[in-house]
């Protein structure tokens, strides 16, 4: 069963909100979160800026101004958890200037009872910690650092709850995530994250749609479906929706918005999602399915639960019933026992596959994770196969790239580029980027751009009227 905020909690946490509003309101007082990590995260910011816009706070964007400071941590790599804490240490000096100010870290690091322990003991100036399943709890933690209460650290609760009702401050007029479901159960031998963002939660089918049709109505023009593995959304609700189902009453929503999801596992690609993602026009466009690795004995050890049979499988699948479907995926170089054997393998099923794009990344041993007491292999082997891995695969998107000059593609601007002012990016619905010059500001719009030049990363074209 999901577990949700219940009314009286929701009641009590309202009295924290008003109690700070009483304390800080009107006075000019500034918000600063700094968000670390993936789309869940940049939407629980969103979520926690709503709060304190509601406790009286008002947002900045300079971190120097800020009288409350959030980080929002990750720590999928180390060199996340790195970054999380050099920029905790950096706020260390606001805090020895003006004293009264207030800093919390919130995220997937804090819920490791090591880094919990290492803000307690060697960061002082940190006034409190929260999970990912207790945002609903922060106003009561901003009250009691307020108050000069003992400092909190609360490591996620043994059920990490759904807090429906929090308006998020959406830091895009056009693109919206809205997550379906939070946590994960699969357990990847390599991955933190269901050690810190808890069992799968789905959030209600009518709360999802009610938030989407809000953003149909608003004008959101693309609209990303959150959770770690979609495709076993409803699973833990009472009446077992599927991904399907979900997909299928959101195709009825009208509006001219664009859908991503982020992101399926492929253990439970079922034949009814494919079928579901293909048929609407909005979200046929781009699949994204993490593969990790082309040699099915890692995947075994990766605690994958597919081969790449079945993985091929799926792509053809989705192929078929789009030719031009944008693929996108993950890759992990390095995983402990790879051997070089297994690596070819992963070059060979991505020279087979042709992905548009990866996100590739150097195997990181996370503390706590069964990954972590396999045989490792040296950072010297990891970061060379990593070299020839960007290598191929720079190869394949540089031609797929080369593919699509002379085509013309509907593409969502995102604004200005930077360093010259008629310069403009944009994202087609396969969400490939694409810059161009316009005398006028599209952004937020869609627009017809033809391609007239293409490298490894960029696509360049021109508009069409
Ligand atoms: N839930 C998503 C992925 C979330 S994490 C999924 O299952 O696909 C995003 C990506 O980070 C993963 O797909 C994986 O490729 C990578 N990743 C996770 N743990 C990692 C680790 N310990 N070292 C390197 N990369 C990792
Ligand atoms: Fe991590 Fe695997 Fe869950 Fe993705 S599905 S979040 S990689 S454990
Ligand atoms: Fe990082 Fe947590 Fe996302 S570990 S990748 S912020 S789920």
């Amino acid at each position: 069963m999901a577990i949700f905020v219940s009314p009286e909690e929701k009641l009590k946490q309202d009295k924290y909100i008003s109690a700070v509003l009483s304390l800080v309101g009107g006075q000019g007082k500034k918000a600063f979160v700094y968000t670390l990590g993936c789309q869940q995260n940049e939407a629980d910011s969103e979520k926690i800026m709503g709060l304190l816009l509601q406790m009286g706070y008002e947002k900045t964007d300079d971190e120097k101004e800020a009288d409350i400071l959030i980080v929002n941590t990750c720590a999928i790599r180390e060199h996340a958890e790195k970054r999380a804490l050099s920029i905790i240490g950096r706020f260390k000096h606001y805090k020895v200037a003006r004293p009264d100010i207030v800093i919390g870290v919130c995220g997937c690091m804090t819920a490791q009872e090591h880094r919990a322990n290492q803000l307690k003991h060697s960061y002082h100036y940190v006034d409190f910690t929260l999970g990912t399943g207790a945002l609903h709890l922060l106003a009561e933690l901003v009250l009691n650092a307020l108050s000069k209460g003992k400092r909190r650290f609360l490591l996620d609760e043994e059920t990490p709850k759904i807090a429906e009702g929090l308006l998020p401050v959406r830091e895009s007029s056009f693109r919206a995530w809205v997550s379906i479901m939070y946590g994960c159960n699969n357990f990847c031998t390599y991955c933190i994250v269901p050690y810190v963002r808890g069992r799968e939660r789905s959030r209600k089918m009518q709360d999802i749609l009610d938030e989407i049709r809000e953003l149909a109505k608003k004008g959101y023009r693309e609209i990303t479906l959150l959770g770690q593995n979609v495709n076993s959304y409803g699973k833990d609700l009472e009446d077992k929706p599927t991904i399907a189902d979900l997909l299928n009453e959101i195709a009825k929503i009208e509006g001219d918005f664009i859908i991503h999801l982020m992101t399926s596992h492929p253990k439970d690609a079922s034949r009814e999602m494919i079928e579901a993602i293909t048929k609407d026009k909005r979200t046929k466009s781009h699949f994204h399915l993490p593969l990790q690795s082309g040699s099915d004995a890692v995947l075994k050890r990766m605690n994958r639960h597919y081969d790449t049979q079945r993985y091929l499988d799926i792509i053809k699948e989705l192929k078929s019933k789009n030719p031009d479907i944008v693929l996108t995926t993950d890759i992990i170089v390095g995983f402990p026992t790879e051997t070089e054997e297994d690596f070819q393998k992963t070059l060979d099923i991505i020279k087979e596959v042709e992905f548009d794009t990866i996100y590739s990344f150097i195997y990181s041993p996370r503390k706590g994770t069964p990954a972590y007491s396999m045989e490792q292999i040296s950072e010297d082997v990891k970061h060379e196969r990593y070299e020839r891995f960007c290598q191929v695969q720079n190869e394949i998107a540089n031609k797929l790239n080369q593919k699509m000059q002379g085509k013309i593609y509907r593409v969502l601007v995102d604004g200005k580029s930077k360093g010259n002012e008629k310069m403009y990016t944009s994202r087609t619905e396969g969400n490939k980027i694409v810059h161009f010059e316009c005398d006028t500001d599209h952004t937020g719009q869609f627009v017809n751009v033809k391609i007239t030049r293409a490298d490894t990363f960029n696509l360049f074209g021109e508009i069409i009227n």
